[in-house]
């Protein structure tokens, strides 16, 4: 087993170590053969001469992205060759022994550079190559260790996470859902979740109290540099709570997060300045305003929240005409409950929603939910939905709400896009390990791809429908 990492070889001049890793490069010297050796943690130099008598010509043989394992000993520099640029520049390795574990062919793009330089295309097909970069593997670093710290923090809060279903069924969220040909139940269809909005209430419902989960979501949408067809959100819910508790313990996981894991960077304004929804479209005409004083300051965060957006928006495809702006499971602010209750001045109706904006990014958004059947009720008739229509999609909830139902609200960040940021990235592609193309393919897996005609006879899916099938079956 590896036992050592590159990095921590760096503290062990003196010593005799094994080392594992993968040929960065190798440069011929004459006498001399020098190898950065390379894993996950970062890279060591290596040198070969007539000191290494055993492994010295075997050294010459070695290519980019062999495997290898060395033994050997580590060795501080001499003061004019120590290297700043890396964390191990104060050491060099001399191995005694070398054994090659895999050759490799050549890759098909450098892999000793950041890799903006190279076509996404290329970088997507070999992702598990592009990954090999220090760049990709520090941001794979990134996100685990954001989501260690956030576990630990929710934890001692008394949240639990909570795994809810991937198989569930359509919602009116805002995007298209994905969905899943149902075999036992011909024409019927499960659908991916494009958040566990209604699982996370009702986990409320169950008693359950503060929930939380790193949740894959799903959503047919156009795809951008900040949108992936299926994304991670941070998904929390909490009961009795009022909007302010939310916020406040949302705000505080985000400071104490930065000041954990991003030292160098600088929070602009604390607490986190509040802007209604009118006051940024008046000022900035946009609902996620970038408050930076400082664009070109690379450790700048400028968070802040908005609020008080309106609940219903207009919406020609809707049958009354009105829409929810945000999420349907919402409560309005209280003041505005009654207008709710009664379907007056629906357009005055503001919501509890709150959205977290980062740097001009929506990072987060969420709200206080109805918790009442009448609440929840009242936002579908508002948008026009028969009583009959209400209760076959929302029925569950309903009566969900009408067996003892807390007060909660509750939020999810876009764990991508935070990422991304806390980084300088330019889009959430860079923090994914197996992103989705601008046009929502995988170029590694070649999906989406056709199914067998057995498969979709199966699924109750007819090629003559318009379904291609695979050619091979
Ligand atoms: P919402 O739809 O605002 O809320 O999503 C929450 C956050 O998720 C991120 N996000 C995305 N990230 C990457 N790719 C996408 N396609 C994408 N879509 C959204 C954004 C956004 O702020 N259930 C509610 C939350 C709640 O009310 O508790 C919800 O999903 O950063």
């Amino acid at each position: 087993m590896k036992e050592l990492s590159i990095l921590e070889a760096k503290d062990l001049a003196g010593k005799e170590v094994t080392l594992y890793g993968w040929v960065a490069n190798r440069r011929d010297h004459g006498k001399l053969v020098f190898v950065d050796l390379r894993d996950r943690s970062g890279i060591i130099q290596v040198v070969f001469g007539p000191f290494t008598p055993d492994c010295y010509e075997q050294a010459q043989t070695l290519r980019n992205e062999w495997v290898v394992r060395m033994r050997g000993l580590v060795k501080e520099r001499p003061e004019k060759m120590v290297n700043p640029d890396i964390p191990t520049g104060r050491v060099e390795f001399e191995p005694r022994e070398l054994e090659i574990l895999n050759r490799s062919e050549t890759p098909p793009m450098p892999l000793d550079t950041e890799g903006y330089e190279i076509g996404e295309d290329t970088r997507h097909e070999w992702r598990y190559l592009d990954l090999r970069r220090a760049r990709l593997a520090r941001n794979m670093k990134a996100r685990h260790d954001g989501q260690l710290f956030v576990r630990n923090w929710l934890s001692e809060k008394g949240f639990l996470e909570i795994e809810t279903p991937i198989l569930t069924r359509s919602t009116p969220e805002g995007a298209r859902d994905y969905v899943v040909p149902s075999r036992l139940y011909p024409g019927t269809f499960y659908a991916l979740p494009q958040s566990p909005q209604q699982y996370k209430q009702l986990l409320m419902v169950a008693g359950m109290e503060r929930y939380f989960q790193f949740a894959r979501c799903f959503r047919d949408e156009d795809t951008r540099g900040d949108r992936q067809p299926e994304f991670t959100q941070l998904d929390m819910e909490m009961s009795f709570v009022e909007r302010e508790d939310v916020m406040a313990l949302n705000e505080q996981l985000l400071i104490d997060l930065v000041a954990k894991l991003y030292p160098q960077k600088r929070i602009q304004q604390v607490p986190f300045p509040r802007i209604s929804y009118a006051e940024a479209m008046a000022n900035y005409g946009t609902d996620r305003p970038d408050l930076r004083e400082d664009k070109n300051d690379l450790n700048l965060l400028a968070f802040c929240w908005v609020i008080d957006f309106p609940f219903f928006e207009k919406n020609e495809d809707s049958p009354s005409g009105w829409t929810f702006t945000h999420n349907p499971f919402s409560a309005p602010k209280p003041e505005h409950m009654d207008l709710l209750l009664k379907q007056e001045r629906v357009g005055d109706i503001l919501t509890t929603q709150y959205d977290i904006v980062l740097n001009g990014w929506e990072i987060g958004g969420g709200s206080i939910r109805n918790h009442t059947p009448e609440g929840l009720r009242a936002v579908f008739r508002i948008m026009g939905f028969e009583e009959q229509r209400i209760d076959e999609n929302f029925g569950h909830m309903l009566t969900a709400l009408a067996h003892g139902a807390p007060p909660h609200g509750g939020i999810a960040w876009g764990w991508d896009r935070l990422i991304a940021l806390l980084y300088n990235e330019p889009n959430i592609r860079e923090v994914l390990a197996f992103p989705k193309t601008g046009d929502a393919r995988d170029l590694m897996m070649h999906s989406p791809a056709p199914i067998s005609s057995r498969q979709l006879r199966e699924l109750h899916l007819s090629p003559e429908g318009g379904t291609r099938a695979r050619s091979d079956q």
